[in-house]
């Protein structure tokens, strides 16, 4: 039984792709019946599987699916599908077109695009204090940290009170570089 206290999240192929095949409108219908039956959000994709077809992969390729099926259905909505720069990302949310985005394929390029996003679009971050001394700049601190804070998390997998004095020292050492870390 999926606990109550959980997003349930269903994954939709709102085309196939190929010509008088799945119309949007069933998978409107779909979605609504999931929705009805407590399901809490929809992942928008497209079936990509048949040797004939032939998508145009240009970015947000299938944004406008994701759109099609919030504004029929209503339930939050997902959009997939080249959607590769934190720009574009932004803007599919805040113009409204789906509530989130996921991403694979950038992601594969580049495991640090969150952080990278972040930066770029002038977001603050958590940063997981085991990762603050990562080696090199680290995207929303810009710091390199001293070598004596890696061996000192090497030893601790979590916060402890003793933890957060040592950061705050590093942080007022730092000079402000490191502001952007919450602990
Ligand atoms: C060649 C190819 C075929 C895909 N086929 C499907 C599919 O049949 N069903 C599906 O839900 N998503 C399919 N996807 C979408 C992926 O599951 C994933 O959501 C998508 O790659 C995410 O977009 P991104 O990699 O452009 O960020 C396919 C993706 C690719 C590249």
């Amino acid at each position: 039984m999926w606990p109550t206290d959980k997003a349930l999240g269903v994954r939709v192929s709102a085309t196939d792709y190929i010509p008088h095949g799945l119309p949007i409108e069933d998978v409107c219908d779909f979605v609504a019946a999931v929705r009805d039956l407590g399901c809490d959000f929809v992942d928008v994709s497209g079936g990509g599987v048949a040797a004939a077809q032939q998508i145009a992969l240009t970015p947000g390729y299938q944004v406008d699916y994701a759109t099609a099926i919030k504004k029929t259905v209503g339930l939050p909505t997902f959009a997939v599908g080249l959607i590769t720069n934190p720009t574009q990302a932004n803007e599919i949310i805040t113009s409204g077109r789906a509530d989130g985005i996921a991403l694979a394929r950038a992601f594969l390029r580049n495991p640090r695009w969150v952080w990278d996003a972040a930066e770029e679009l002038g977001a603050e971050v958590f940063c997981p204090p085991r990762c603050a001394p990562a080696p090199g700049p680290v995207a929303g601190l810009g710091v390199c940290e001293p070598p004596s804070l890696t061996s000192r998390f090497d030893r601790h997998s979590a916060l402890r009170p003793t933890d957060k004095r040592f950061l705050r020292k590093f942080m007022r050492r730092s000079g402000g570089r490191a502001s952007r870390l919450r602990i």
